[in-house]
């Protein structure tokens, strides 16, 4: 692999049994030409001792933020701007915790806070703590906030489990950090640099009464997949999601909604300045009039519900004054191609992608689909292939004709 000449890695070290492996970490990462400093917390110094990390690094080794003599040669804030990356290997569960509720009461979650340098975590744990809930949501709060979340790998583990929980190997973590490190470069350098878009996915629920909701089949797999492919080149990409149960794309920032009033709330406050905007959520077109707030018994022998139009996000978007650049999905039963250019024209859109949905092909919770994309001079045929594939390939497309329409 080729080094990467002059980068400053600050590790953190959390008091893990895993932390014997950071130093392995320490040495293979000078061996890449990355400069490396080492923060450890308290408890990682009852695993390993600071001058392991001392003797490996070349740097005295910081273990705390209120210390006079330490912060008299690189204080902390120089510490934190000094940093390119900052990896955090073995992070804890504890630490986990502590970095997703920002706390800054020791001197590495103090450097996470004060840095801008992008932040890479390896977790290490026992496999049912790895499992909990509570370190789950922890992690998707961190990956919200574009933090990297490279491993753990599964297999035996310290305390005798078998699981999840392991950290990755040295030689693991470096790879993937280099390799993610390059594809954030090569993201930056991508034909939607410094664009921002929005991107909605997945299905709405109307509730009928607190436990009762209509919904419909999109399990927010394309939408997902576009969000990613367009951080992929280069996009700064909020996800106003549906309930779905799919993980948030890397480095895409998501915003969870539940019904289409909801969702059209967080489109519309946060389109400002946003320049490209993918509808691909599947919104329901109706909601009922009348929620109830009880639950509704089955006293009566026929129930009828009476159903109001919900916003249409997508055309109001496009009819802003100075609209973003607006792509559309039409999903079609018959006519595909002449319904999806009526929504092309009636919601003045830049661009629609339509499929045929029902029958034996495509469509909803499917892992293939097919599309056509139609825009007011052009259109493309993107024939059938797996979603991740089918979401790169419309992402470029978005890509040419906005750049060819700005
Ligand atoms: N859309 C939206 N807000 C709505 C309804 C739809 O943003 N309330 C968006 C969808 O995300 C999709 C496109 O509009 O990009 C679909 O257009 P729409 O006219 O709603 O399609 P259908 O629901 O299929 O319409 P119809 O039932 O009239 O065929």
């Amino acid at each position: 692999m080729v080094p990467i000449p002059g980068m400053n890695i600050l590790l953190g070290v959390s008091g893990g049994i895993a932390a014997y492996k950071a130093a392995d970490l320490v040495r293979r990462l000078r061996e890449r030409g990355c400069a490396v400093r080492v923060v450890m917390t308290a408890a990682a110094t009852a695993f390993v001792s600071p001058l392991t990390f001392q003797a490996l690094s070349g740097h005295p080794v910081r273990t705390g933020l209120l210390d006079p003599a330490a912060e008299a040669g690189m204080d902390h804030i120089e510490l934190a701007r000094w940093a390119d990356r900052v990896l955090l290997a073995p992070a804890t569960a504890d630490l986990i915790a502590r970095l997703a509720a920002g706390l800054a009461d020791d001197l590495l979650t103090t450097l996470v806070l004060a840095t801008a340098a992008p932040l890479y975590l390896a977790p290490a744990m026992n496999q049912q703590m790895w499992r909990h809930p509570a370190t789950q949501e922890n992690l998707e709060r961190l990956r919200r906030r574009g933090v990297q979340v490279l491993g753990p790998g599964v297999g035996s583990q310290a305390c005798g489990e078998q699981g999840p929980g392991r950290m990755l190997e040295p030689a693991e973590l470096v790879t993937t950090l280099l390799a993610a490190d390059r594809s954030a470069t090569k993201a930056a350098a991508g034909p939607l640099a410094g664009v921002r878009a929005m991107v909605t996915a997945g299905p709405t629920r109307e509730p009928l009464d607190p436990v009762r909701y209509l919904g419909n089949r999109s399990s927010g797999r394309m939408g997902y997949a576009v969000a990613e492919a367009l951080a992929g080149l280069g996009a700064a990409v909020t996800l106003i999601s549906g309930p779905t149960a799919l993980p948030t794309p890397t480095g895409v920032l998501r915003v969870d909604v539940e019904t289409a009033r909801e969702m059209h709330s967080a489109v519309l406050e946060r389109i400002a300045g946003v320049s490209l905007f993918v509808a691909a959520a599947a919104v329901a077109d109706y909601r009922p009039a009348d929620p109830v707030p009880q639950k509704i018994k089955k006293v009566e022998a026929e129930l009828v519900v009476r159903l109001v139009r919900n916003p249409d996000i997508l055309a109001e978007v496009a009819a802003q004054p100075s609209p973003p650049f607006t792509v559309g999905f039409a999903a079609e039963t018959d006519q595909v191609e002449d319904h999806a250019l009526t929504k092309l024209r009636t919601k003045r859109l830049h661009m629609i992608a339509a499929n045929r949905v029902g029958g034996a092909v495509g469509g909803f919770e499917r892992n293939d689909n097919a599309l056509t994309v139609l825009w007011p001079d052009g259109r493309r045929e993107l024939p059938m292939m797996p979603k991740t594939q089918l979401a790169r390939e419309l992402a470029l497309l978005i890509a040419e004709r906005y750049v060819a329409s700005s």
